[in-house]
């Protein structure tokens, strides 16, 4: 069974990394990474192969920044060379940046299978990018590996066949159990990690990322936010690694970050990870902190007035904030009471990857 495994974005390399890694112990398949170029910088890239032990890609299709329309369409120009070389069985694409849009769409044309992973979920915000390419490639997909129960309700109201949405868990998830079992077990070099001093006050700290377009790329909105965030860095001091979208925009609009708050560049998965994971509150806009921060029972906050992974708000962690001054302060303040009360969501146990071969594999013979 001949796979092509899609990435091009910074959420999509830990997802791809314990799926690829999981395909080694299936004598039958033969899995291919291509990366799409949509995230080039070393720290939004490379640094994710490097530490998640991801192997070069197969095929690197360079695509680089532009607008949703040329960055989509120099995508499917270049991965359909890719497919016609190949002739895989099954694309499988996960999440739903650009990327995956592109080459769900490109493959199903070629009459090749596609595998989507992270199906299902739903904000019903249109105005979200992500909504759309999560839509689009569901449309076209042939198997659906869903993360939580909304997904398979999202997926049957939606008419899709009963037999091809699987209910695995979450790759993301079987990421992270595995690197903070590394990292748990000494086998990274975080001495570099103590320049970040704040650390040194385990659960004294909050751990944020902004970079969502409706966040950054409006001044009202983004002055807004921040307002409230320089009002938390007051009680606590923040860490944020800032994206290179929310760095332009900041300067942009000349908006001012209290001094409290420490501005890092894009860190990797693993530093990341050791400085959020004692945090005593996460303040995010991301899809998969959301999760992860569910999965370690750390507090957080997310600035959206939506969420299409519900299940961190039902059982989990994660308190919806909005994008208002006072909104994100009331869910800061809710964040923290919660935390007693936060379960860890079914099949979030580190197992998803071997599902979906497992799945795969069965269909194949
Ligand atoms: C993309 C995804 C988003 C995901 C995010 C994680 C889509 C529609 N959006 O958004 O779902 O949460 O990745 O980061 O696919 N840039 C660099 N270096 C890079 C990459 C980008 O400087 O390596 C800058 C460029 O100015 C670029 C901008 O960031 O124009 C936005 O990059 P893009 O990939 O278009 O979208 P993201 O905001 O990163």
């Amino acid at each position: 069974m001949k796979v092509l495994l899609v990435a091009g974005a910074r959420p999509n390399f830990m997802k791809i990394a314990p799926i690829y890694r999981s395909s080694l112990k299936f004598p039958g398949v033969d899995c291919k990474i291509v990366h799409t170029g949509q995230h080039y910088d070393h720290d939004m890239s490379q640094t994710f192969f490097d530490e998640l032990e991801i192997p070069t890609p197969a095929y690197h299709l360079e695509a680089g920044s532009g607008s949703h329309g040329v960055q989509t369409a120099k995508i499917m120009v270049a991965f359909e060379e890719v497919c016609a070389i190949e002739k895989s069985d099954i694309v499988m694409v996960v999440g739903d940046v650009n990327s995956t849009l592109a080459c769900s769409v490109v493959a199903k044309k070629a009459g090749i299978k596609v595998a989507h992973v992270e199906a299902g979920l739903r904000s019903f915000d249109l105005a979200m990018p992500e909504e759309i390419n999560r839509m689009v490639t569901d449309a076209i997909s042939d198997y659906f590996f869903v993360t939580e129960g909304s997904g398979v309700e999202n997926l049957l109201r939606e008419g899709k066949p009963r037999d091809k949405v699987y209910f695995v868990g979450h790759v993301m998830i079987d990421n992270l159990l595995y690197q903070k079992s590394r990292l748990d077990n000494g086998r990274f070099d975080v001495t570099a990690l103590s320049v970040y001093a704040l650390r040194e006050e385990k659960g004294r700290y909050a751990f944020l990322t902004l970079h969502r377009p409706s966040n950054v790329d409006d001044a009202d909105t983004f002055q807004d936010i921040v307002s409230a965030l320089n009002e938390i860095a007051e009680r606590f001091p923040i860490i944020f690694p800032i994206h290179p979208r929310t760095r332009k925009m900041a300067e942009q609009f000349g908006i001012e970050f209290s001094g409290r708050i420490t501005l890092l560049p894009p860190l990797g998965f693993i530093e990341s990870l050791f400085l959020w994971k004692d945090a005593e509150v996460v303040l995010t806009d991301s899809g998969g902190l959301q999760e992860e921060t569910t999965a370690l029972g750390v507090p957080c906050v997310t600035i959206r007035g939506n969420t299409e992974r519900p299940i961190t708000v039902e059982v989990g962690t994660n308190v919806l904030a909005g994008t208002t001054r006072e909104g994100i302060l009331k869910a800061y303040r809710d964040s923290l009471r919660k935390k007693s009360r936060a379960a860890i969501p079914p099949k979030w146990d580190g197992r998803a990857s071997e599902g979906i071969w497992e799945v795969l594999v069965r269909e194949f013979e």
